[in-house]
């Protein structure tokens, strides 16, 4: 397909799958993968639309090596003193959302449609569906690592690539118009590609201070700088003022402090950050260490599998890491996946 067909599925009897479902048919990701990515992707088989999603097959846990107490001297022990009284602990007071305090922005549909987005109260198009059934894939992750007990970081998604290019603001725009319309859900779409933002001139929004002038300086508050917008269940958090040390305030502790008022008192709020190409800048990398999932976005016949390696190596703490392949061509025989694998034409 050319970047605006619509994506067709390779037999018309057949119930359109999942792009994702189709990749991992053809390649086997980790098979590929395994000689040299020491963390494993999670490679989504979504269902057919309409079929039970399965939740996800576990990501294999992360090695983590086992903490080994040194040896203490033994000392003699002095009796405890006498336990004061101690209080139970007192249940965390639930957080009260904080309102908005920008005005609400129109999301430009035309633009939508120019750029072959999903149209929020458009016909139901072969995209719609695709990212559909990314979002369930998703959502149901999001659900697992919040019963894990991941906390606050299962709510964050992180789209990323290896490359400029290859669809990370158009997947993390689709994905979040699609999450837009759950019922349990809002989503807050955070520009965190500083360098080259394009969310806001993506939906048609005037620009404003955002993400990185909260990380910039203490006396901002972040929950003040997203704009809601016409679109019921979407809010957006701006990229912000460019800087020439992004990632050292990316990578400060007033991050944790900041991300975590994202989603203070919205406990059903995901929040996605687009991201500027793995190979070419760092916050991704850092941004990966505070989200519960990444979705890396593969551009058919156009990432390498050497660059597919190193980006997934440069995020290989994420918990859990799903692959999007983006942009492919089906011929009727359902196979053109072309040479990206070496598999041949
Ligand atoms: N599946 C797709 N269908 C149509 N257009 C696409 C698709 N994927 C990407 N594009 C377009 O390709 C261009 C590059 O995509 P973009 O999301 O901006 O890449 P990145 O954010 O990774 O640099 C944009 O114009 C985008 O709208
Ligand atoms: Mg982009």
């Amino acid at each position: 397909m050319t970047m605006h067909d619509p994506i067709k599925s390779p037999d018309k009897n057949e119930a359109p799958r999942s792009l994702i479902e189709r990749a991992s048919q053809m390649y086997d990701f980790r098979k590929a993968l395994s000689q040299e990515t020491p963390k494993l992707p999670d490679v989504p088989v979504a269902p057919p639309p309409a079929a039970p999603v399965a939740a996800p097959a576990p990501a294999p846990a992360p090695v983590v090596p086992p903490v080994v107490a040194p040896p203490v001297a033994a000392a003699p022990v002095a009796p405890p003193a006498a336990a004061a009284p101690v209080a139970p602990p007192a249940a965390a007071a639930p957080v009260a959302p904080r309102a908005p305090v920008l005005p609400v922005a129109r999301v430009d549909r035309d633009l939508l449609r120019e750029a072959a987005f999903i149209v929020p109260d458009g016909p139901v198009t072969s995209i719609s569906e695709e990212f559909r059934i990314v979002k369930r894939r998703l959502l149901a992750s999001v659900q697992a690592e919040i019963n894990a007990g991941l906390g606050v970081a299962a709510q964050r998604i992180l789209i990323c690539s290896a490359n400029p290019g290859d669809g990370k603001t158009y997947s993390a725009i689709n994905l979040a118009l699609s999450i837009a319309t759950e019922k349990d859900h809002d989503v807050l779409l955070v520009d965190a590609d500083f360098a080259k933002p394009s969310i806001l001139s993506s939906l048609g929004i005037a620009g404003q201070s955002g993400l990185m002038d909260a990380l910039a300086d203490p006396s901002v508050e972040v929950q003040d700088l997203i704009i809601p917008t016409d679109i019921p269940g979407l809010s957006v958090l701006p990229a912000g003022r460019q800087t020439n040390t992004d990632s050292e305030y990316l990578a400060s502790a007033r991050t944790q402090e900041v991300l975590a008022s994202l989603t203070a008192g919205r406990p059903g709020r995901i929040v996605i950050f687009d991201s500027p190409p793995l190979l070419a800048a760092s916050p991704a990398a850092t941004l990966a260490q505070h989200v519960g999932h990444a979705l890396m976005v593969v551009r058919a016949d156009v990432t390498s599998e050497r660059a597919l390696r190193d980006a997934l190596s440069l995020i290989a703490g994420c918990n859990q890491i799903q692959l999007l392949l983006n942009g492919v061509k089906f011929s009727p025989s359902g196979r053109s996946f072309g040479s990206y694998y070496g598999y041949g034409e």
